[in-house]
């Protein structure tokens, strides 16, 4: 078990997200995104982190099962000032896609683009002609060109959508896989707000794994729902050489009217390679951590969260005991709901079994629906949260602390 030496400067940068475009950015190493951490089950990660930012930053580190202490969040942590450094070590315990970003004034660091992805690989990973992370984000501008200013009522309601598309800090980049070869895309909605129900022109691939790494097996989709904070990995391909697709987001309403068709990006297909990709039919075992029709033991109205502000506490959980908790989301809008710390299952949506089971950190929570999921506090007593991904949503107060004890 290796230890991977991470230096992460958070600064101001030029971030020119399409040629002869830039913003004012603030971003890891001064890149958009920050360099992609990797690592292998069981690694120990450090990251020396150096704030040169203009304002006091935190790095959480999101579905990684990390020690209470390293979450990054007000609750573990004095934010690191202007000129001091922070260093975060914790052991790798899962293999998946995970991402990290700024824990403090979120939605205008990541908006201005603190974020990046962290890759944990497994012993018994499938085997692909090729892999891409992809961070899928968007950027609100205003007349000036510069990033729009932050914090309007209308955003704090809504939050922030805009109508820059990137991929990887580029406005609707192109990828160029080679010809009937089969990638691993590992894909992280990073937005503040907006939405993902990604196609790739219609096309069929598999979903292969969630927020919490591989599903038990490969699930064919022609399209997947990628809120802000989840991630998915595809098996996507093969293409024939020359083929040209649009990447795209399909209209979704999430409570604020249907959205547009928006691309993100162009697959132009190269020319053709040799393929020795191998997707197998099973690509591990989960076990359900309990029965679907399990009562709850707890019972949180998001409209309640919503309401009443920051600085919530909820019941502590004891270390051992199993949670079955029933989201119930009577708002009009949707929201993606996020526990920080541990995975859970779905154990029904809306009433509904879900069509798979997966390891899960972050769940859509639909407008006047409800999700009931199961969870295990593991051996990590300490200070955890939960809130609403929808950047402003958590910053207008939806989220709660609560302690996790012995
Ligand atoms: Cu990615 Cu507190 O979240
Ligand atoms: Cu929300």
């Amino acid at each position: 078990m290796a230890v991977v030496p991470v230096e992460l400067e958070a600064r101001e940068t030029e971030w020119e997200f399409a040629p002869d475009r830039s913003i004012r950015g603030f971003a890891f190493n001064g890149e958009v995104p920050g360099p992609t951490i990797e690592a292998r089950v069981g690694d120990t990660i450090e990251v020396h982190l150096t704030n040169s930012l203009p304002q006091a930053t935190t790095i959480h580190w999101h579905g990684v099962r990390v020690p209470p202490e390293m979450d990054g969040t007000e609750a573990v942590q004095r934010p690191v000032d202007p000129g001091e450094t922070f260093d975060y070590r914790f052991v790798v315990p899962d293999a998946g896609t995970f991402w990290y970003h700024s824990h403090t004034n979120e939605t205008e660091q990541l908006e201005r683009g603190l974020y990046g992805a962290l890759i944990v690989r497994g012993d018994n990973e499938p085997r692909f002609d090729g892999e891409r992370v992809l961070l899928l984000d968007d950027l609100k501008l205003g007349a000036d060109g510069e990033v729009a200013p932050f914090g309007d009522e209308h955003e704090h309601h809504a939050g922030r959508e805009g109508d820059v598309r990137l991929v990887n800090g580029e406005r609707e980049p192109e990828l160029a896989p080679a010809g009937g070869t089969i990638e691993r895309w590992r894909i992280v909605n990073a937005a503040n707000t907006r939405f993902v129900r990604l196609s790739l022109g219609g096309r069929s691939f598999s979903i292969v794994g969630t927020d919490g790494g591989l599903l038990a097996a490969p699930v064919p989709a022609t399209e997947v729902l990628i809120t802000p904070g989840e991630r998915v990995d595809l098996a996507v391909g093969p293409f024939n050489a020359g083929e040209q697709l649009e990447i795209e987001a399909l209209p979704y309403d999430r409570g604020k009217g249907e959205s547009a068709r928006e691309r993100f990006a162009t697959l132009r297909v190269g020319l053709a390679a040799a393929s020795q990709a191998q997707l197998p039919d099973t690509l591990r075992r989960i076990e359900p951590l309990v029965a679907a029709a399990a009562e709850p033991t707890r019972t949180i109205s998001l409209k309640a969260l919503m309401h009443e502000g920051p600085h919530q506490r909820a019941e502590p959980v004891r270390v051992g005991e199993l949670q079955v908790w029933e989201l119930v989301n009577e708002t009009g809008q949707d929201h993606p709901f996020h526990i920080h710390g541990f995975f859970f299952q779905v154990l029904q949506e809306s009433g509904e079994a879900p069509s798979f089971l997966s390891w899960k950190d972050t769940l859509n929570v639909p407008r006047k629906g409800q999700a009931r999921i199961a969870w295990l506090p593991d051996d990590r007593p300490g200070e955890w949260m939960y809130h609403c991904h929808i950047l402003e949503h958590h910053a207008m107060g939806m989220m709660a602390h609560f302690a996790v004890i012995p």
